[in-house]
């Protein structure tokens, strides 16, 4: 199987540095470190509220990737504000989300098939500009259809429900397994290039990085999180072993 790219989420540096309202810890320098162990790309979530990733943080952001020949995926929620902000910073990628002010994280995936006349014109425009558009999806065949539709690249099938079933011990988790599977192959057969992520930790990272289609793993929280233990480089370096191991490589 092909090598999975590992893109590494870090807003949960900018969570613990707007406790304080300071300059500590910066997510640039998480960056930094992520891309020096191995990390394909960054990926950062710019808020409508920028509860943690900031402006600033984008720009600091996009400098190094582009220095570093890296990818940044930017993800937004569908608005004018942020379609100008990807404008004016071309990055290699946006994922483009559902939001809602009130939620803790991305709660589910966006409705691309209400959406579609939305969203289809602002895919244009950031497409037109060289950006690769990913619609952050659930694992249903009307959403990958609706994403073809709208002219996206990528789809990135939310794992947040089957992340959760594993956590939880629910029954119902190898269902949702299923519809990964069947959505990612679906989406494959469109000519869609699949990613996946959220809540993706070390126990559920196998089974989803085993999904043939998918080319690309978004994970932040949880590596953020083992970082307080054991340190971001390794956190990472843990990450990409058993990525590996489940791609048979
Ligand atoms: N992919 C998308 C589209 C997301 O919105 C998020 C959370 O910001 C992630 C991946 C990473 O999720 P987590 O932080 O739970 O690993």
């Amino acid at each position: 199987m092909s090598r999975l790219r590992l893109g590494v989420n870090i807003d949960h540096v900018a969570t613990v540095r707007n406790a304080r309202g300071e300059g500590y810890p910066d997510p640039v320098r998480a960056a930094e470190a992520a891309l020096a162990v191995g990390a394909d790309g960054i990926t950062a979530h710019l808020r409508e509220d920028r509860r943690h990733i900031s402006d600033a943080d984008i720009d600091a952001l996009a400098a190094i990737c582009r220095r570093r020949g890296r990818p940044l995926n930017f993800e937004c929620a569908v608005t004018p504000e942020m379609e100008s902000i990807a404008l004016a910073h071309r990055p290699h990628a946006a994922c483009l989300v559902p939001e809602r002010r009130e939620e803790r994280t991305t709660e589910g995936g966006l409705d691309v098939v209400r959406g579609q006349a939305t969203i289809a014109p602002v895919v244009a425009r950031m497409t037109e500009a060289g950006i690769r558009v990913s619609c952050f999806i659930e694992p249903d065949a009307a959403q990958v259809a609706a994403a073809r539709a709208v002219g996206a690249q990528v789809v990135e099938l939310h794992t947040g429900a089957y992340c959760q079933a594993v956590r939880e011990g629910q029954p119902g988790a190898a269902a949702i397994l299923e519809r990964l599977k069947t959505a990612a192959a679906e989406a494959h057969c469109l000519g869609l290039e699949v990613h996946a992520g959220h809540g993706i930790d070390y126990e559920t990272v196998k089974p989803v990085a085993a999904i043939p289609e998918l080319r690309e793993l978004n994970i932040g929280h949880f590596l953020i999180g083992e970082a307080i233990f054991i340190g971001l480089g390794p956190a990472i370096q843990r990450m990409r072993e058993l990525m590996d191991e489940a791609r048979g490589a």
